[in-house]
């Protein structure tokens, strides 16, 4: 195995073996939500193996400008909560960076701040749309004022007295889900949030987890105005979105096997596992665990040889960040694979359904777009050739996970995308390297 770093991107090549044991880095859904809540949060919350990926250090920089005060040390994390009352109106604008996350979260909140704030973001969050959380809040009562109505960043918001709402989300999005349940902690009456199937749902176990009485069933929670959160210890899990890289790495490699300790295993994101066993992969799961709320265990990964399948559903809000690998993995299945019911890639930090096709086809593999998803045709092997980031961080890792796989190998642009979510990706594969 061979990375090398050329001025122009890096050289990826094939790789025969792996192994050895890792730990990816903290999840990035649990690391926004912690520093959030603790910022809102009465006393002290100390969190330990927080993502230090570019995301959650942008939520960390939005809650120093609105005046909470936080120490960090590697990956940990404290935070002196004295609740959102007293976050102050911000000197300057808060910049998200690319991160999705941080503006709707943050929005949530701000909606019930009697102050104003503008919030934007690089290229890639200034064309995300934002409808789906303004048009809610600002039923709920918040001013808010935007590029084409409040649709898209840069958002001033102007926060106050907030309504309760019976809100029904056109899309299964724990973003919006959770921008609603945060505005709705200071809002007057009940707020309730129903979505068409369940997203990852963190944030319900998290404000729970903070003190608050939230109630979900089904695909529906909600909270009522008023409460209080009190500061905790949150120990971050491993992310399985990360951990999707190496799960498919350890499967489709010839020979080897791999051990990843502390992953997620929150039943809300394990899609990318059920979709691998579907597939036929050989993935065990050791040593389950649940801590702070969240489920967690070993996976020990062999190879195997997979087969295409169908995906769709309520499946997909399970695994929808996991799809531009989980399509490497299909362009090396025997078979086709279909995935379907994921409009919502094409407004992702990129449109994944278009970037991940037309990234798959220039690497020699038979995929094609469908409007709301992909269909991939699986080969013995796959070609190589160059590759593009776009700027997308999960795309950087699975061309990564392609080229290791392709018989040429790949040259690759823009692999520091990679910083959003997984700063130590490139150390781990040349740690578990053997060529
Ligand atoms: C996230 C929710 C998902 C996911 C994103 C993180 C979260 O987005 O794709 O990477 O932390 O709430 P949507 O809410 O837009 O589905």
């Amino acid at each position: 195995m061979q990375i090398n770093n050329e001025s122009k991107g890096i050289r990826i090549n094939p790789m025969g073996r792996i192994q050895g044991e890792i730990e990816v880095p903290g999840d990035k859904s649990i690391s926004h939500r912690a520093a959030l809540f603790g910022g809102m949060a009465q006393g002290e919350t100390h969190i330990t193996n927080f993502l230090l990926g570019q995301d959650c250090l942008s939520t960390l920089a939005c809650l120093k400008t609105l005046g909470v005060e936080w120490e960090r040390r590697d990956a940990e994390v404290w935070i002196r909560g004295r609740g959102f009352e007293n976050w102050h109106e911000p000197q300057d604008i808060l910049d998200v960076g690319n991160s999705g996350t941080t503006m709707r979260l943050m929005l949530g909140v701000l909606a019930g701040c009697p102050f104003s704030a503008t919030l934007t973001g690089d290229s890639s969050i200034r064309s995300r749309p934002m409808a789906r959380v303004t048009l809610p809040l600002q039923e709920m009562g918040a001013r808010i004022l935007g590029r084409q109505e409040g649709k898209y960043a840069p958002l001033t918001i102007q926060g106050g007295f907030l309504q309760g709402i019976q809100f029904r989300s056109p899309v299964a999005s724990a973003q919006v889900k959770s921008a609603i349940l945060l505005a709705g902690l200071r809002a007057k009456g009940e707020t309730m949030v129903t979505e068409p199937c369940l997203s990852r749902d963190h944030t319900e176990r998290m404000l729970r987890g903070f003190g608050v009485d939230l109630k979900s069933e089904g695909c529906t929670a909600k909270v009522r105005g008023g409460a209080a959160l009190s500061g905790q210890e949150v120990a971050v899990p491993g992310d399985i979105s990360s951990a999707a890289f190496f799960l498919v790495l350890g499967t489709l490699i010839p020979q080897g096997e791999l051990l990843i300790k502390n992953v997620g295993m929150n039943p809300t994101r394990t899609g990318i596992l059920d979709a691998l066993w579907q597939m036929g992969a050989d993935i065990q799961v050791e040593e389950e665990r649940e801590e702070c709320g969240e489920p967690r265990a070993n996976l020990r990964v062999r190879p195997a040889q997979l087969h295409g399948i169908e995906i769709q559903g309520e499946m997909i809000p399970k695994l929808i960040d996991e799809v531009p690998v989980l399509a490497v993995a299909a362009s090396l299945a025997q078979g086709e694979t279909v995935i379907r019911d994921a409009a919502e890639l094409r407004v992702k930090e990129t449109d994944r359904i278009q970037t991940v096709v037309q990234g798959l086809q220039a690497l020699g593999a038979n995929a094609r777009e469908l409007p709301d998803g992909l269909r991939i045709q699986g080969a013995k092997s796959l070609r190589g050739g160059v590759a593009h980031s776009h700027g997308d961080h999960r795309l950087a890792m699975a061309w990564v996970v392609a080229g290791l796989l392709a018989e040429e190998g790949i040259s690759l642009q823009g692999i520091e995308a990679a910083e959003v979510s997984f700063p130590n990706f490139l150390e781990l594969i040349h740690e578990i390297a053997e060529s």
